[in-house]
């Protein structure tokens, strides 16, 4: 899934894993939870995220191979945030040959500035499972609480301040987008208009990334 910060990314990589039946990785969680485990490679990271900037290209592509090889990602997986950069791009078509293994479609959503941050200001998460909420477009049942963990109060990500959301814009303009034509060049870009709800913007994803002729293919 290639797209801008606050474009549904996350929130759409979740679903079009569990409609595929393959595994959803995304670099910024495992960041987060590498920070809240506050192992050295996390205290770095938490430092760089906050200010919306980009983690080193070594770590990320060092995480990904290790990531895309566990057992869940055996058959296929949804990278969400990774790659984001042509270095990263090239790393991960290297990664795939050696392992046989293709990269199937490059999604790209897009929804103009004013929305990204309308939608990263409003933007709540569940501490547990982390899914991703918002009081205009995809609110929780109650308000305030995850639907999946009534328990868990919904909070602000770290990352969704003001200045960090100008840089992470600023740091995807200029190390990211090249990547639309990068994967245009592939002949692998599949471009997906973000606007709409969660569920229109997701049947079009699933159009896009042919998730039935998968799901048959693999039945
Ligand atoms: P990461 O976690 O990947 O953040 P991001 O790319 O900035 O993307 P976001 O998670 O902010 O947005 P999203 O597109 O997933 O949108 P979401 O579904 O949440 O990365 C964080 C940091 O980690 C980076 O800044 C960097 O420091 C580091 N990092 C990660 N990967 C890296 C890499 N490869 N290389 C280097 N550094 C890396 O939705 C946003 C909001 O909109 C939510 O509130 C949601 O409910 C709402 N929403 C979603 N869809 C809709 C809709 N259709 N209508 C209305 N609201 C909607």
């Amino acid at each position: 899934m290639l797209g801008p910060p606050g474009v549904g990314k996350g929130t759409q990589a979740r679903r079009l894993a569990a409609t595929c039946g393959c595994a959803a990785i995304s670099t910024g969680e495992i960041l987060r939870e590498a920070a809240a485990r506050a192992t050295p490679l996390g205290l770095e990271a938490r430092r760089q995220m906050d200010a919306g900037r980009l983690v080193e290209d070594e770590v990320m592509i060092g995480l990904v191979r290790e990531r895309t090889a566990g057992p869940d990602a055996r058959c296929g997986f949804v990278l969400d945030g990774f790659p984001r950069t042509v270095a990263q791009a090239e790393a991960l078509g290297a990664m795939l040959a050696a392992r046989g293994q293709e990269l199937d479609v490059v999604l790209y959503l897009w929804v103009g500035e004013e929305e990204l941050i309308r939608r990263l200001r409003g933007r709540r998460e569940c501490p547990v499972c982390k899914r991703a909420y918002n009081p205009e477009g995809a609110p929780a049942r109650d308000g305030r609480h995850c639907d999946d963990h009534p328990g868990a109060e919904l909070r602000p990500r770290a990352d969704d301040t003001e200045e960090a959301i100008r840089q992470r814009l600023a740091e995807y303009r200029v190390k990211t987008a090249p990547l639309v034509d990068y994967y245009t060049a592939a002949g692998r870009l599949r471009s997906v208009p973000g606007a709409g709800t969660v569920e229109e913007v997701f049947q079009s994803l699933r159009r896009e990334a042919g998730c039935d002729r998968r799901v048959e293919q693999a039945t």
